[in-house]
């Protein structure tokens, strides 16, 4: 039975394509946890926020991470702000290892854009310096991982192979 690979990183960095390949590539079971909260309430993400606001969003998200580990073998791609509970990531971690995905913030801007409305937190005039801004505030977070992926410019597979590399020196991950 190995450690969960959770994947963390901001809105965009590519942890739900990245999650599913690489669960796909160890044949193990992905979970993305926006998707996960959304079976267990009913809701869609947006709709959560709109009704019941963030705060509630947060304690889903809280409980779901507690939830998950509990598990083994699983691949779990987060939402861009567990990371902001430290809770959060002291939980995931102890039987996880936390890989954080990375991009530019260009890059970003353009996979957002293309999934508009599905991110509460993202306004509908979006910049690429709001992403800037909050990619400033949030990085303090966002390194408190066990490994860092660039996925700017990279293919899936590329950071698939990337991660297992990575993480098959690593004992009792793989
Ligand atoms: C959030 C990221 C979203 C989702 C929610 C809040 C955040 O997930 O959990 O909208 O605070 O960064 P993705 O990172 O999958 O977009």
């Amino acid at each position: 039975m190995g450690k969960n690979i959770i994947l963390t990183g901001f809105m965009g960095t590519g942890k739900s394509s990245i999650g599913t390949k690489l669960a796909e590539r160890l044949n193990r079971e992905f979970v993305d946890m926006d998707r996960e909260i959304e079976k267990l309430t009913g809701m869609t993400i947006s709709q959560l926020f709109r009704r019941y606001g963030e705060v509630r969003f947060r304690s889903e998200e809280k409980l779901m991470a507690k939830k998950l580990a509990g598990k083994r073998d699983l691949v779990v791609a987060t939402g861009g702000g567990v990371v902001l509970d430290q809770e959060n990531i002291q939980v995931l971690r102890e039987n996880g290892i936390v890989v954080c995905l990375v991009a530019d913030p260009e890059e970003i801007f353009q996979r957002v854009s293309r999934k508009k409305g599905t991110r509460p937190l993202l306004k509908k005039n979006l910049t690429v310096d709001d992403i800037i801004a909050m990619l400033e505030e949030r990085k303090p977070f966002y390194e408190n991982a066990d490994y860092v992926v660039e996925t700017s410019g990279r293919s899936i597979d590329s950071v698939v192979d990337d991660i297992i590399n990575r993480l098959s020196q690593e004992s009792g991950v793989l």
